[in-house]
C-alpha cells in the first residue's frame, strides 16, 4: 500500500498543472473568441434613431442609417456576425410587415451588405413583433396558434430576407416544419445557398422579459407554452434538434443559455451541425443589474458565462455581450 506521501507524489498533484498563468493557458481545455460571438441588433424605422432598451442597459434600438457605423465597430472588434430583429412599421393579424419586401430588415440587411459584404448577416424569422396579439403564429378564431396556417407566412418572410441578400435566416416561431417549409421556398426561388440557423430546442421561458420590451413583442393574451417548449423537459430537445437537421437546418440552436447548458450539452452529444446557445436578455439583464449595484464583477462574470456555454459545448454564442466581451477579451 502507498504511503499518503506516495500517492500524492504518484497520482494525485493535479495543482502541478496550475500553478503559472502559462502552464494554465497550455493545459486550458475551451477558448473563447469573438470569431464565435453573434450580435443581437433591433431595427426601427426613422433616421438617426438610437433608443435605449431601458431593461438591457447597453442596448438599444436603431434606424437602418446607423447600422453602417454599427457593424463597422463590430468588425474592427473581430465579431463576425450579427442577428437582426425587426420592430414593425404596423402590426396586423397576418403580419403582413414581416413579408414587405422593403420593411425595415430587408432595409437593414441591404444598409449592411453594401457598408461591409464580409459581415454575416443572421434574420430572427418569427411574427411575435409583427402581430397586433404578439403570438408567434396565425391565430384561429378560437385563439389557439395554428401551426400550418403560419408556416406560409414564416417561408415568406425568410425568402423577402433571402432576396435582401441574408447568408442565414433564424426561424424561431417554433412551428412544427417550420425549417423545411423554409428551405422548400428558398430553394425553389433560388436560394440554395441561403443558410438556415434553427431555434430549435426554444423554451417556453421567463428569460425572454427584457428582449419583449426591446422589439414589442410579448403576447396580448395567453403565453407561449402551447409552441415553446417545456423547460422540465430535455430529452424533447434532442428530438426537436434531430427534426430540424432532418428537414434542412445547417446550424440548430438551445435558448436561453444558462439554465439550459445540461441540454446545450445533451444536444451537442446528439448531433454533428454547429450549435448555437443563445445568452437572452434576461441573462443579460441580471448580469447589468447586480453588476450596476457593485455586487459582481461584471467583466469577470461575464467571461465565466460565455466560457460555461462553450465548455457545455456550444459553437457559437449569440450574446448582446459580444462588443464587451471582445474588448475584455483583449486585455485579457
Ligand atoms: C421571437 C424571439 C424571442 C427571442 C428571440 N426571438 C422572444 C420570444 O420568443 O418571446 C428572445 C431573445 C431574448 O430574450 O434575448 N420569437
Amino acid at each position: 500500500m502507498l504511503t499518503r506521501q506516495q500517492t500524492l507524489d504518484a497520482t494525485y498533484r493535479l495543482r502541478r498543472l496550475r500553478r503559472t498563468k502559462t502552464l494554465r493557458r497550455m493545459v486550458q481545455e475551451n477558448t473563447l473568441s469573438p470569431d464565435d460571438f453573434i450580435y443581437p441588433i433591433f431595427v426601427h424605422e426613422g433616421a438617426n434613431r438610437r433608443e435605449p432598451i431601458a431593461s438591457m442597459p447597453g442596448q438599444f434600438r436603431l434606424s437602418v442609417d446607423l447600422l453602417p457605423a454599427e457593424v463597422e465597430q463590430l468588425s474592427a472588434l473581430g465579431v463576425p456576425a450579427v442577428l437582426l430583429f425587426g420592430i414593425a412599421g404596423y402590426k396586423d393579424a397576418h403580419a403582413s410587415y414581416a413579408t414587405q419586401r422593403n420593411g425595415v430588415v430587408p432595409q437593414a440587411i441591404r444598409a449592411i451588405k453594401r457598408a461591409n459584404p464580409e459581415v454575416v448577416v443572421i434574420t430572427d424569422v418569427c411574427v411575435c413583433a409583427y402581430t397586433e396579439h404578439g403570438h408567434c403564429g396565425i391565430v384561429r378564431e378560437d385563439g389557439y396558434v395554428d401551426n400550418d396556417a403560419s408556416l406560409n407566412v414564416l417561408a415568406e418572410m425568410a425568402l423577402a430576407h433571402a432576396e435582401a441578400g441574408a447568408d442565414i435566416v433564424a426561424p424561431s416561431a417554433m412551428m412544427d416544419g417550420q425549417v423545411q417549409a423554409i428551405r422548400e421556398t428558398l430553394d425553389e426561388h433560388g436560394f440554395t445557398e441561403t443558410a438556415i440557423m434553427a431555434y430549435s430546442a426554444k423554451y417556453a421561458s421567463a428569460f425572454y422579459g427584457p428582449f419583449r420590451e426591446a422589439a414589442d413583442s410579448a403576447p396580448q393574451f395567453g403565453d407561449r407554452r402551447s409552441y415553446q417548449m417545456d423547460p422540465p423537459n430535455a430529452r424533447e430537445a434532442v428530438r426537436e434538434v434531430i427534426t430540424d437537421v432532418e428537414q434542412g437546418a445547417d446550424i440548430v440552436m438551445v435558448k436561453p443559455g444558462l439554465a439550459y447548458l445540461d441540454v446545450v450539452r445533451l444536444v451537442r452529444d446528439a448531433v454533428d451541425v454547429p450549435l448555437a446557445v443563445y445568452n437572452v436578455s434576461g441573462e443579460y439583464s441580471m448580469l447589468k443589474a447586480a453588476a450596476e449595484r457593485g455586487w459582481i464583477d461584471e467583466r469577470a462574470v461575464g467571461l465565466e458565462m460565455l466560457m460555461a456555454f462553450r465548455r457545455a459545448g456550444a459553437d457559437l454564442i449569440i450574446t448582446y455581450l459580444a462588443k464587451e466581451a471582445a474588448e475584455w477579451l483583449k486585455g485579457s
